[in-house]
């Protein structure tokens, strides 16, 4: 596969797309229990970057799988074409210019560490939202920890199904302990550390 196709240099690219946005692009890829805040803290960062007047977009979790990745469901071989497929999606709105914030569960290092593999080491950010299982299913926002305890959801991330946290992400948010607002105001700072975000 593959073999008859040729790949195109575009005419307009990364660099011109930073250049007229005026600030660097890549992702930040959230990863983190069900109930961790992901998404919370995912839209939080997003709406403050985006009224700083910064190109950015977000991809969710439940979202996606309600379109694109209609077709996939929970069984490791499932979850990872859904982070590979959203991998490259990633990288497309990258490559356009975009900050892209994600929040998928992404329970596995392997299929992380090949979607970061799409991208220069200054454009992707490994982080963490580490939330103790225990508090993740005190809170259990939609009840699925309750349905999955029940046996009414197989294969629930934490409880039987694996979450490999990662090894050495660029940063850890302790959502456990801090609320879902400061972890968003601990990302941004990071963002201004690190040069992606003024
Ligand atoms: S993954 O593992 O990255 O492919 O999962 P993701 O695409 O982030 O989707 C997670 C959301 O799907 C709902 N859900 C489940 N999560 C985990 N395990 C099982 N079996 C499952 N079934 C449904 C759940 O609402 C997750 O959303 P979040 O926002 O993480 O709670």
């Amino acid at each position: 596969m593959g073999s008859n196709l040729t790949w195109h240099d575009a005419a307009v690219n990364v660099n011109d797309y930073r250049k007229k946005n005026g600030h660097h692009s890549g992702v930040i890829w959230l990863t983190g229990l069900s109930g961790s805040g992901k998404s919370t803290i995912a839209n939080l960062v997003n709406k403050q970057l985006f009224e700083k007047g910064l190109q950015t977009y977000l991809l969710d979790g439940d979202n996606i799988r309600q379109g694109l990745n209609s077709d996939l469901g929970f069984s490791a071989e499932d979850r990872k074409e859904n982070i590979r497929r959203i991998g490259e999606v990633a990288k497309l709105f990258a490559d356009s210019g975009s900050i892209v914030l994600t929040a998928f569960i992404s329970p596995y290092q392997e299929d992380r560490d090949q979607v970061r593999k799409l991208f220069n080491k200054d454009e992707f950010l490994e982080v963490h939202v580490d939330c103790p299982v225990e508090e993740c299913e005190k809170r259990d926002p939609k009840g699925l920890y309750k349905k999955a305890r029940k046996g009414e959801i197989k294969g629930f991330t934490g409880v039987d199904a694996p979450y490999e946290a990662p090894a050495s992400p660029e940063l850890r948010l302790e959502s456990g302990s801090l609320d879902e607002q400061a972890c968003a105001d601990r990302l941004v700072a990071f963002l201004i550390e690190k040069g992606w975000v003024k």
